[in-house]
């Protein structure tokens, strides 16, 4: 980017160029105190894509430090876990985790434990680790993530604990490595951050403000996948259809139209859209760019009004079901999927009525369903809330079961229909291929279609799963 075009968040080169310089540091330290064998790291990730993206490029700064990894935390020199906030259920999985890591390095002295994500965002959480967790040496939140070098060479310099938790809006790092967990899936972000303060969500406090990278930087990127042998490249936002509002650089819509016209064979998916932004113009580009997925993810989070209203979420239940009416009109072909928040503080069972009247009118694909959690610092957080935990238990499980009834209907419809198929995994001879509308598909074959598209007719359909054979 020329330099008249730096943005107040964007990380400086000059950062970046001391971030390298930190991380040759930290590996001449590591060769020294490993004997010249590499030491092995163990990355572990709670919560979303966008979570799982940037241990990515966590993981590209520990490889250029000098680390190997492992899945098998005993053997790891070096811990590290990627957090997530978003409900109570993610908050006790990490406290749970981190508590069966004492024993391990009472084993093992030398190991190095750090925490980082959005999680160590909240200040409750970075004390409690300070006070009662002594064996954790690094702790940092989403805003220094691309520091991670230097924090580390602190770390293994000092032998003291480091705490980095700035609160501020968030930067954006260009230049960092990445080392990718897959070779025909890749995670590619676009924005980072939230300005919508939905009433419900942690992500604004802890991811800081929206700011996007440059349209130069991901189609960049993209190219780099596409060249490397990506098949399936998903652009990642909290809000992907404000990309670049502020700045006005390039659309959403035109970003996906440029990344359409990258030659190859792979195809675009991206999340999450938010229905107060989505537009007909992006839903007339999905349905004219033929290597954009038919797949459209889009939270509607609740079927009724007043509920939105108090969710803050800017869109009515008319409007959302206007652009499903819209997007079905020009894509037929169109997979919904959607998340949804059961029991928000004061719903109604009336009012929860509307969310299953809702799925049964737009008949989704799959469903995301969530029980209302409470984050502390939101202002839901704050609201009334008199029904049981166990009644929102009920209404979740009648959620549940309608969208089967839903599932299994267009499940059975999908029998007999040839669909083009990218091959992911293959346990003892079945593949597994997820459809463009991102559904996945069982069928007979061997390992070497592995990141290849095929075409695969549906044979059977039993209790949602759906298998086939190659054509
Ligand atoms: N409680 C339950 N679900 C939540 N989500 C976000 N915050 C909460 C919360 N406090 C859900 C929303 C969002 C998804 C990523 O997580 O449905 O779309
Ligand atoms: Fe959270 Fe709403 Fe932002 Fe999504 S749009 S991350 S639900 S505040």
């Amino acid at each position: 980017m020329p330099k008249s075009d730096v943005r107040a968040f964007d990380v400086p080169f000059e950062q970046l160029k001391k971030q390298r310089e930190y991380a040759a540091l930290a590996r001449t330290v590591l060769e020294s105190r490993y004997g010249g064998k590499a030491p092995l790291a163990y990355v572990h990730t709670f919560g979303c894509q966008g979570n799982v993206s940037d241990s990515e490029r966590m993981k590209g700064w520990l490889a250029q430090m000098g680390y190997g990894f492992t899945d098998v935390i005993e053997e790891a020199d070096f811990v590290l876990f990627n957090t997530c906030a978003v409900r109570e259920h993610a908050h006790d999985r990490v406290f749970g985790n981190v508590g069966a890591l004492k024993p391990i390095k009472q084993n093992k002295p030398d190991m190095i434990i750090a925490l980082c994500g959005c999680m160590m965002q909240q200040e409750h959480v970075w004390q409690k680790i300070k006070k009662s967790y002594p064996f954790v040496n690094l702790v940092f939140g989403t805003h220094a993530l691309h520091r991670i070098p230097e924090l580390m060479y602190k770390v293994l310099c000092s032998g003291k604990r480091v705490f980095e938790v700035e609160n501020c809006d968030g930067y954006i790092a260009e230049g960092i490595p990445v080392r990718r967990d897959g070779s025909f899936k890749g995670w590619l972000p676009i924005m980072y951050g939230c300005n919508n303060f939905c009433s419900y969500c942690i992500v604004p406090y802890v991811r800081g403000r929206e700011r996007s990278r440059s349209s130069q930087a991901v189609i960049a990127e993209a190219r780099e996948l596409i060249a490397s042998g990506c098949k399936d490249i998903t652009l990642l936002g909290q809000n992907v259809n404000s990309y670049n509002r502020e700045s006005g650089e390039m659309s959403f819509a035109q970003l996906l139209e440029e990344i359409n016209n990258i030659d190859g064979d792979f195809r675009i998916r991206f999340m999450t859209s938010h229905p107060k932004d989505c537009t007909f113009e992006l839903l007339d580009t999905m349905a004219r760019c033929e290597k954009v997925s038919r797949h459209l993810h889009l939270p509607f989070q609740s079927g009724n009004n007043r509920v939105l209203k108090e969710m803050n979420r800017g869109y009515t239940r008319e409007k959302y079901l206007s652009l499903v009416e819209y997007a079905k009109k020009v894509m037929p072909d169109i997979s919904l999927t959607s998340d949804i928040i059961v029991g928000f503080p004061g719903e109604t069972y009336e009012e929860f009525r509307d969310t299953v009247s809702l799925i049964e009118a737009v008949e989704f694909t799959s469903l995301f369903t969530f029980i209302y959690s409470p984050r502390e610092g939101t202002k839901a957080a704050s609201m009334p809330d008199p029904i049981s935990r166990e009644d929102k238990g009920k209404w979740f499980r009648e959620l549940t079961l309608a969208q089967e009834k839903i599932a299994a209907k267009r499940s059975q419809k999908m029998v007999g229909q040839t669909y083009r198929v990218l091959c992911e995994e293959c346990n003892g001879g079945l593949l597994s291929g997820r459809t463009d509308g991102s559904v996945m598909i069982d069928f007979p074959g061997d390992e070497s279609y592995i990141g290849r598209f095929v075409d695969v007719k549906v044979t059977a359909c039993r209790n949602w799963t759906l298998s086939g054979e190659i054509v």
